[in-house]
């Protein structure tokens, strides 16, 4: 039997359906609420609010789930590849031998940039931050593509998309680095694994440990369902504008200290500590007090209230990519002594905060070298499959319309315009 749900408003009882996913959540649909009755719903930050029916990622925070397609992130992060997981994401299923090796294929026949681009990226100032020109470049490419920039595109269009996207992006990544750095880019080589070519032009010599690390971080980032830039980027594809355009402001939002900027913020976060001495309970104190907006960076997550799962992969990874490098990193010492007592004091117990996928993972970019400042656009490079295939699906929906929520006004009621002399 299909459930309803009443609401009564004003004496007048109303029926709305209840809409079930395939994990029995649940959800009321109150399109018609406002034309039944003239009240629309409010919740700041949509913490309660589907924005969509979605069959690419489940999670449950309370439990600590993340799945992407159905396939446990443990199982994908312990058997999978980064590309194979992206064409998972995409296409809805694990691809035989055969679509993978195609599906790579394609993926590194994009292993030029346009000259444009190129020059774009040197052309940035020095001070630029490597986000702003990742954004910029990634709307930039559509200038190179204009077939593709129609919002209905074909499903070959489509595919193409996909895979041209993961593999420019690829090299975009590494180019604002090297660049930025004051190094000559080097090359794409189409012969290497995905990972193994990204580390090759972001001049990187790592052993197979070490990429299959990457490789895994990778994995952990590639999608989560609705969060703030896959959000983004569906708000701004709703309104037909090009999926350039609504990845490069899926970028822009990734951007921010409370997403993903949050894992440069551990990093500055950390040595901050060190520098200071290395005592980290202070850093603890000045999160818990409310007149200080100072806050635990890595730690807490809207979703997750239990354990975040990519964080338990993540420090793992951690410990063997700096075994694996020989590194011993104070920062790390550091990290492992704010969670240990975090976790064990009443402040972060009683709200449910605990290491999210950030806290770790820039003490493995540091290891391999990579600057800090460079960290959220290797975020992006990990969710750059998650952004696509949730930008398709929202495409081929069809109750797709323009995101465009309503508000409660609370302005100033109507009034006489004053002459400006009269003021
Ligand atoms: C991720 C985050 C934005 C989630 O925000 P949210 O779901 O809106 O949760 P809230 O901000 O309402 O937090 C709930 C409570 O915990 C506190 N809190 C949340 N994260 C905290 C942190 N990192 N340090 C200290 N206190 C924190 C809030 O102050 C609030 O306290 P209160 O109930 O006394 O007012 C938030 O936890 C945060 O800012 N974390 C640090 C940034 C970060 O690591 N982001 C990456 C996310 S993957």
């Amino acid at each position: 039997m299909s459930l309803k749900a009443k609401i009564e408003i004003d004496g007048k009882v109303l029926e709305y359906p209840v809409i079930e996913g395939s994990e029995k959540e649940k959800a009321i649909d109150i399109a018609k609420l406002r034309a039944d009755t003239g009240c629309i719903t409010i919740d700041h930050g949509f913490l309660n609010t589907g924005s969509c029916a979605s069959a690419i990622t489940f999670l449950d925070g309370e439990l600590g789930i993340l799945r992407y397609r159905g396939y446990p992130i443990e199982q994908l992060a312990e058997k999978s590849t980064f590309i194979e997981v992206a064409y998972l994401l995409n296409w809805g299923n694990l691809p035989t031998q055969a679509e993978l090796a195609s599906f790579e294929k394609k993926v590194a026949s994009y292993s030029k940039l346009p000259e444009y681009i190129t020059r774009m990226i040197e052309l940035f100032p020095k001070t630029a931050h490597p986000m702003a020109i990742a954004s910029s470049v990634t709307v930039a490419l559509s200038a190179h593509y204009p077939e593709l920039n129609n919002p209905n595109p074909t499903k070959e269009q489509k595919d193409e998309i996909f895979a041209l996207l993961l593999g420019q992006f690829k090299i975009i990544t590494a180019a604002i680095q090297r660049v930025t750095t004051g190094q000559p880019l080097v090359a794409s080589n189409p012969a290497l694994s995905y990972t193994e070519d990204f580390m090759s032009m972001m001049g990187m010599k790592a052993s197979k440990d070490v990429a299959k690390a990457l490789d895994v971080l990778l994995i952990l980032h590639a999608d989560h369902e609705q969060n703030c830039s896959t959000s983004t980027v569906r708000v701004v594809g709703s309104s037909n504008a090009s999926v350039f355009a609504s990845i490069s402001a899926g970028i822009d939002a990734l951007w921010g200290p409370l997403h993903g900027g949050a894992n440069q913020e551990v990093l500055e976060m950390l040595e901050e500590i060190s520098n200071a001495g290395g005592d980290y309970k202070k850093a603890l104190e000045r999160a818990k007090d409310k007149n200080d907006t100072f806050k635990l960076m890595g730690f807490g997550h809207r979703v997750y209230k239990n354990f975040d799962p990519r964080a338990k992969i993540i420090k793992k990874a951690c410990d063997t990519v700096l075994a694996q490098l020989g590194v011993k990193d104070p920062y790390l010492d550091i990290a492992k002594g704010l969670e240990q007592t975090a976790l064990a004091d009443d402040y972060f117990k009683s709200r449910n905060l605990y290491p999210n996928v950030d806290f770790y993972s820039g003490i493995i970019y540091r290891a391999l070298g990579i600057p800090t400042n460079m960290f959220t656009v290797m975020f992006a490079l990990g969710r750059m499959p998650g952004w696509l295939a949730q930008w398709k699906e929202m495409r081929e929906t069809k109750e797709t319309k323009i995101s465009r929520p309503r508000q409660v006004y609370t302005g100033a009621t109507t009034r006489e315009y004053t002459d400006l002399g009269k003021r």
